[in-house]
């Protein structure tokens, strides 16, 4: 039997936990929970307690508790640790390695994996400190879900800030207890666990799968003649990590990509392309999809009639003129599909400037179901960089994700592709 150790913060969304609490024993899971002196304003223990069947550990220093099972035996035990709802004192406490409550110690000694369900107003998620506590803690490997847009407690205030729903929660501990069931090495050095590997034995199946997910990634290069091209900076580091979470989350995976400098993702299906044009033929090719993610950089223009031969400079001469034409929009052109249209399309939306508006327009536009829009202007290092700090534009509004490697955005993005699914499927 998997232990969840449930650490549950002082926030108005404590409340959610004895729902959580529920529907983690209904799925046959053991589950152990800590209050934090602020979660217990909110939920009693003996709520806490009653529901998840075993005794609720509040105090770090209580005799009685520690010969029961002492803090590190609490720590070691679990399978996984879950911190909700994770307030913005909380966080701050684990990014500084804090332990003078339970709770802490506890985060402190554990080697299991920690998921963290932060919870907060607004603008305590956005000021600067909690940022840098969340990038703190990502970097020591704590995994994040959530918080998502949409009200807050407090009257007609809405914004970034709310825990995520019981339900993604769940999902989102299964697929971790998958991971680290198949020992799975995700390669990005973010998650770093020792001890647990292989400890966890896990039947549920993973996210996607039985899912197709194509994916696009990539630069496009549009030939001027057979030795010279206009390309543009894309890396395709993300892309590339949004196909190797779709397959790490059990899905079958096509990657259409352009020329890039990165090796092909394991386990998934890779066509190598140039231009635009070739692009669009090998997406129609890969259909049907579930999900679609279109984040290659595809160029908007090629040269209208590439030189068969290199163009010489001529002495004296004027220089070449280029004629432009436009290239086929691949993520338009899918996204209005009215046959063999995935049931999710996402598109990337590369912005220097008004990022959100535009994603919001873009969207629109190109009839896309989400749009994932970053600012690549220089100084970001988004281009080429490890990192990426992203807003998700969907139907029910905008997202900012706090700043995130490429792999935990890509990893969030399939998530939630996956929580989209499951609900259009539930619909039907
Ligand atoms: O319009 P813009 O290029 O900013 O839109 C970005 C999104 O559109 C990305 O998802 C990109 O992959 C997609 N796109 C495309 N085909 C094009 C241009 C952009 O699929 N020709």
């Amino acid at each position: 039997m998997k232990r969840v150790l449930l650490v549950i913060g002082g926030g108005i969304a404590a409340y959610k936990c004895l729902d959580l609490i529920r529907r983690l024993a209904e799925k046959g899971y053991a589950v152990r929970c800590v209050m934090t002196k602020a979660a217990q304003e909110f939920i009693t223990p003996l709520a806490v307690g009653a529901i998840s069947n075993e005794r609720v550990a509040t105090e770090l220093f209580d005799l009685e508790g520690e010969r029961e099972i002492g803090h590190i035996r609490l720590a070691r035990e679990a399978d996984i640790v879950v911190v909700a709802p994770a307030t913005a004192d909380l966080l701050a406490r684990m990014a500084q390695g804090h332990a003078n409550d339970l709770a802490t110690a506890v985060l402190l000694a554990t080697r299991s994996i920690v998921l963290a369900a932060p919870a907060m107003n607004p603008a305590m998620w956005n000021h600067p400190a909690t940022q840098r506590n969340v990038r703190q803690l990502e970097t020591d490997g704590v995994r994040f879900i959530g918080p998502n847009a949409g009200e807050m407690a407090e009257k007609g205030e809405t914004g970034v800030g709310r825990m995520a729903e019981v339900s993604e929660l769940v999902e989102r501990i299964e697929s971790l207890l998958a991971e680290e069931a198949a020992g799975a090495d995700n390669g990005f050095g973010f998650l770093t666990i020792s001890g647990t590997r292989g400890r966890v034995s896990s039947s549920s199946a993973p996210a996607l799968a039985g899912r197709h997910v194509l994916v696009t990634s990539g630069p496009t290069h549009e030939p001027i003649d057979p030795v010279r091209y206009i390309a543009n900076r894309s890396s395709g580091k993300q892309g590339h990590a949004i196909a190797a979470a779709a397959r790490r989350l059990g899905a079958r995976v096509t990657l259409i990509t352009g020329p890039v400098q990165i090796a092909d993702p394991e386990g998934v299906e890779v066509r190598h392309v140039e231009t635009a044009r070739e692009m669009l033929a090998a997406v129609e090719e890969a259909l049907p999809a579930d999900i679609a993610v279109f984040a290659a950089a595809v160029a908007d223009w090629r040269v209208a009639t590439p030189g068969r031969g290199k163009i010489k400079k001529q002495a004296n001469a004027e220089p070449p003129q280029l004629e432009l034409v436009e290239n086929p929009d691949i993520l338009r052109t899918i996204a209005k599909r009215g046959v063999r249209r995935p049931t999710l399309v996402v598109g990337f939306a590369a912005e220097t400037s008004t990022v959100v508006e535009n994603a919001q327009a873009k969207r629109k536009a190109k009839a896309v179901d989400w749009i994932v829009a970053n600012d690549v202007s220089e100084e970001t290092g988004v281009f080429g960089g490890e990192r990426n700090k992203v807003h998700l534009v969907t139907a029910e509004g905008t997202e900012t994700w706090p700043e995130m490697s490429k792999a935990e955005v890509a990893e969030t993005l399939l998530q939630r592709a996956a929580g989209f699914l499951a609900q259009a499927r539930e619909s039907v």
